[in-house]
């Protein structure tokens, strides 16, 4: 017989009895579907031994709710602080072993303390989201509960990093406060996000879908662009989340972790010398580009099956993080429409909030044109890439490397937009617009009345790229800093942003913008 405390061994019960959540059954469901439970996902996102919890014997306090009012250790949240890579981080990861990771009162308190305790220390919180949101039984409660939420995850926006990994059915705030924060990881067929359920859209509207139509990853990653990433398994999204957070600081006063390159920064890439066809409709791929130009391996695209004409991403080039933009020509010739100008303007918000440098490469015809984007709204929502850009206090390199017509010249970073350095290949066009579309707006009477009117045309097409679709005509008239060799692009930007990284930029003071939403 033990010997020991009986106020120890109680405590140790106790303990015991806040790992189990919902209780041994709801844990098997919750294997049988083929996700981890919340404690799971916390070994496999900190670094091993690193997790300390905190409350973990918070209960509802709900007592009015009578028959529904069970109560569980921990009320469906662990919350706790722990390390990734020897950087602390707090984090909650929601149970759905507990009223399906509901947010009620208590479950609320406990997110909030960890998220206050994440920003007076200047860490990143993680969320591990699986719920199906506000907690039907406690009523206001759940929706104030929620509401407190959300004001932190606007406060601490641009101040702390905030992620979040979606791990099941993500109903309504469970959606909501994802939406409010940086980055959104999903796992294929395992988690949705919806306002409200089939269920409850069936009632409500007589529509029939499943989960999947409805909020799965396809829809949130290529349709609605509301999820960063998604990946097979929940374990991938974990350790994808460690991953990610490498390239970001733990606050916005910090700088981003530098990481010695094993790539040489004086690499050539004499490859580039050749990618752009001298036909200039002739796509390439700016992927190729990317990746062949940044330290190799280090790319993280974010949203790379949505709005695939623009191209987003973390990267290290010389060891430090940056944050890519750029168009991909191969898509729709790299346009600029409603969605990439959505895609493209609040990864440039974010980088800058986080003091991580932009490089941004343009190859794009300008501004997508139509009816069904005019009525959309492509003014308003082109308009964010130029105040994103504009604001942007973080070093920027833009590089042109074929097309930069019109609205796209002046918004992908150009000089007088604030770019600290520009570059441009001697494939560079920049110009209002491409040849033939100037032509036959400068000289339509011409060509009409010539005798051979397809002739002329050519001929005029011909004589309007040598004089303007060069990168000269912009470089004697200081629109861009320097033409260059594209082999040498990596090593100059490397130089770029050693020579920019004390730079101190001032900006009139104001409450805050008023970005076009
Ligand atoms: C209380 C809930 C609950 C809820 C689920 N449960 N949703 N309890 N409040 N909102 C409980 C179930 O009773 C069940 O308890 C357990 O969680 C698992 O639920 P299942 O339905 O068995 O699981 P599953 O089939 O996987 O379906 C999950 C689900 C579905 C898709 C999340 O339960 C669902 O549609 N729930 C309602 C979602 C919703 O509309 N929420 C309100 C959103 S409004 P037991 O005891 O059996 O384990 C909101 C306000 C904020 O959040 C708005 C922001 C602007």
């Amino acid at each position: 017989m033990s010997n020991e405390d009986p106020r120890i061994l109680e405590l140790r019960a106790l303990r015991e009895k806040t790992r189990l959540g919902g209780g041994v059954e709801r844990i098997a469901t919750q294997h049988a579907k083929g996700k981890l439970t919340a404690r799971e996902r916390l070994d496999i996102l900190l670094d091993s031994g690193t997790f300390h919890e905190l409350e973990p014997f918070i209960t509802h306090q709900s007592d009015e709710m009578g028959a529904f009012s069970e109560k569980f250790a921990g009320d469906g949240v662990i919350t706790g602080y722990g390390q990734i890579n020897g950087r602390t981080v707090y984090t909650y990861a929601q149970d759905f072993t507990v009223y399906g990771g509901t947010l009620g009162e208590m479950q609320s308190h406990k997110i909030c303390r960890v998220m206050d305790l994440a920003l007076r220390n200047g860490v990143p919180i993680i969320g591990l989201i699986d719920s199906g949101g506000a907690r039907i039984q406690e009523g206001v409660k759940s929706l104030g509960g929620y509401a407190e939420i959300f004001r932190r995850n606007a406060q601490y926006s641009g101040v702390i990093p905030q992620i979040s990994v979606m791990l099941g059915p993500c109903a309504g705030g469970a959606a909501y406060s994802p939406a409010l924060t940086d980055l959104i990881i999903m796992v294929r067929k395992h988690s949705f996000m919806f306002l409200t359920g089939p269920e409850v859209i069936k009632a409500v509207t007589g529509e029939i879908i499943d989960a999947e139509s409805l909020g799965g990853t396809t829809v949130h990653t290529e349709t609605t662009g509301t999820a960063h990433l998604a990946t097979d398994s929940e374990e991938e999204a974990l350790l994808l989340t460690r991953k990610i957070l490498g390239y970001f600081p733990s606050n916005n006063i910090e700088n981003p972790p530098y990481e010695p390159p094993e790539d040489d920064p004086l690499r050539m890439n004499e490859e580039l010398n050749s990618i752009i066809p001298m036909d200039p409709t002739l796509p390439y791929q700016m992927h190729e580009v990317i990746e062949t130009v940044i330290d190799q391996g280090t790319f993280i695209e974010l949203h790379p099956t949505w709005a695939r004409n623009a191209i987003i991403g973390l990267a290290r080039i010389g060891g430090h993080s940056v944050g890519i933009v750029a168009q991909e020509p191969s898509e729709v010739a790299g346009v600029i429409d409603i969605d990439a100008s959505d895609k493209m303007a609040r990864f440039v918000r974010m980088c800058d909030c986080f003091n991580i440098p932009l490089v941004t490469f343009v190859d794009s015809p300008g501004y997508l044109p139509g009816v069904a984007q005019e009525h959309s709204g492509i003014i308003r929502h082109g308009a964010k890439v130029l105040y994103a850009y504009a604001e942007a206090t973080v070093p920027k390199i833009t590089v042109i490397t074929r097309k930069a017509y019109g609205g796209a010249y002046i918004v992908m970073g150009s000089k007088y937009l604030g770019t600290d350095v520009t570059y441009a290949w001697p494939s560079a066009e920049i110009a209002v617009m491409g040849a033939e579309g100037a032509v036959n707006i400068l000289f339509r009477k011409k060509i009409e009345s010539s005798k051979d009117p397809s002739a002329e045309r050519s001929r005029l097409v011909e004589e309007y790229r040598k004089q303007f679709n060069n990168p000269y005509y912009a470089a004697r008239a200081g629109y861009v800093d320097d033409i260059i060799e594209p082999r040498e692009t990596r090593s100059k930007i490397i130089a770029s942003l050693a020579a920019l990284r004390d730079k101190y930029s001032s900006a009139p003071p104001r409450k805050h913008g008023n970005i076009p939403v």
